[in-house]
């Protein structure tokens, strides 16, 4: 008998006091819990407003609860939810042929995160070296303090050692080089390479834009050892930094694309995108997951494709980055004993915080909250700015209010 179902458990209310007791305990949420967002609004239990310049981690950045989405995926539920992989769907096919032709693949493979876009990418990378040169070619080259993901695999080629503490032991064949270090590549990718995986922006290794001269080397590097470069725009993709994808303002193509996050808006997607060539090295049975590439995912994607990928949306969000940039320039020369200069492309913004303040990033961000303003970090010394991309100048205008009220208090404090 379920005991615990018929003393209400369903119905009573919840706290946040709710998650240290039943969830287990690897994220620290926030105090406060929301319950209903709009646009880039978000309200919590006590009916406070907030104005969210997080968009979910660099994920809804056409708002929440965008209309045209909702719209979409409402008819969608009343159409067709799920068949499994033994059957294909409209909506999958549609956004497949959507993604290979904005971008330079031919190829889509659809899963539901970052961290399996990436596992499919390094597996991919693996089988194609593998059939095409042999077992020793097996290694992969990817960047210090980067982040790929949670799997063993994929946060095993992350370059962040702390979060592969106590899983040991890890997958072998993996070596990590300085991020936008051109001499420490050369010498790191030699001919048993397979894989060389780098986000053109690191996100949460501190919002570091790649230098193009090091992307450009990864590239010669990769052609001139028959090594597969796959680029990482879980977080920079889908219109974040100005460009549909990074990759787009660069002048270097990858041969592996990985894109999750803002593809769905909110709604788990994700996707390896890839040449015709190389995906063949994927063939019947060699990977999948149940729900990748489902009707209702498929059909936010595509929406979301929709409406980011034009000139309009990309220009706008160029616009509303150069905005912010101004006011973060003002920001930190005012108060250069607490931030540096702000980094980062279109709508995914580092501030560091300098001197004394170095390492206290987090408690900025909380008092920023309590005033009403959601942001995020990215380690300790850096405040992260993603706000959706559908932001306005209003909103522009009132983080900056609330930057600047914050930082007040946090001098203060
Ligand atoms: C660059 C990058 N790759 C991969 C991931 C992992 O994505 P997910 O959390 O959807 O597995 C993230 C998440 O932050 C990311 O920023």
């Amino acid at each position: 008998m379920n005991a615990k179902l018929d003393s209400g458990v369903t119905t009573r209310p919840v706290t946040r006091q709710t998650f240290d007791e039943v969830l287990v305990p690897t994220y620290a949420p926030a105090a406060m819990v929301p319950v209903r967002a709009a646009g880039l609004e978000v309200w919590d239990q006590e009916g406070k407003r907030y104005l969210d310049f997080t968009s979910g981690i660099a994920v809804s950045s056409l708002g929440h609860c965008n209309p045209a989405l909702v719209e979409a995926v409402t008819k969608q539920v009343n159409t067709l939810w799920h068949l499994g992989n033994g059957y294909t769907n409209e909506p999958v096919l549609r956004l497949g042929s959507a993604l290979t032709e904005a971008t330079f693949a031919d190829r889509a493979f659809f899963c539901n995160s970052g961290a399996e876009a990436n596992e499919a990418a390094l597996k991919l990378a693996r089988k194609y070296a593998h059939t095409k040169f042999g077992p020793h070619k097996s290694r992969i080259v990817s960047c210090l303090s980067s982040f790929h993901g949670r799997t063993l695999f994929t946060v095993s080629v992350g370059g962040q050692p702390k979060y592969t503490e106590g899983f040991e032991p890890l997958p072998q064949e993996i070596n990590h080089i300085p991020y936008n270090d051109i001499e420490a590549a050369r010498a790191a990718i030699t001919d048993d390479v397979a894989a060389v995986i780098v986000e053109p922006i690191q996100g949460e290794g501190g919002v570091i834009p790649g230098d193009k001269e090091f992307l450009k080397a990864l590239r010669e590097l990769c052609d001139a050892t028959g090594a597969l470069l796959v680029f990482d725009e879980v977080q920079s993709g889908v219109g974040r930094t100005g460009a549909f994808y990074a990759y787009m303002d660069t002048g270097v193509t990858p041969d592996v694309l990985t894109s999750a996050k803002a593809l769905g808006n909110g709604y788990p997607i994700g996707a390896m995108l890839t040449t015709e060539e190389i995906a063949q090295h994927f063939g019947v049975g060699s990977h999948g997951t149940t729900y990748g590439g489902n009707p209702l995912a498929a059909t936010v994607g595509l929406k979301v494709v929709e409406t980011i990928n034009t000139p309009a949306f990309l220009g706008r969000v160029k616009e509303a980055s150069a905005k912010i940039f101004a006011n973060l320039e003002k920001l930190s020369s005012e108060y250069p004993q607490v931030f540096g200069k702000a980094r980062g492309q279109g709508l995914l913004i580092g501030l560091p915080m300098a001197g004394d303040f170095k390492g206290r990033a987090k408690d900025y961000t909380k008092l920023a909250e309590k005033m009403g303003l959601m942001l995020l970090i990215a380690g300790p010394d850096v405040v992260r700015l993603a706000p959706a991309l559908i932001v306005s100048d209003e909103h522009i205008a009132e983080a900056d209010r609330v930057m600047r009220a914050a930082v007040e208090a946090f001098i203060a404090a």
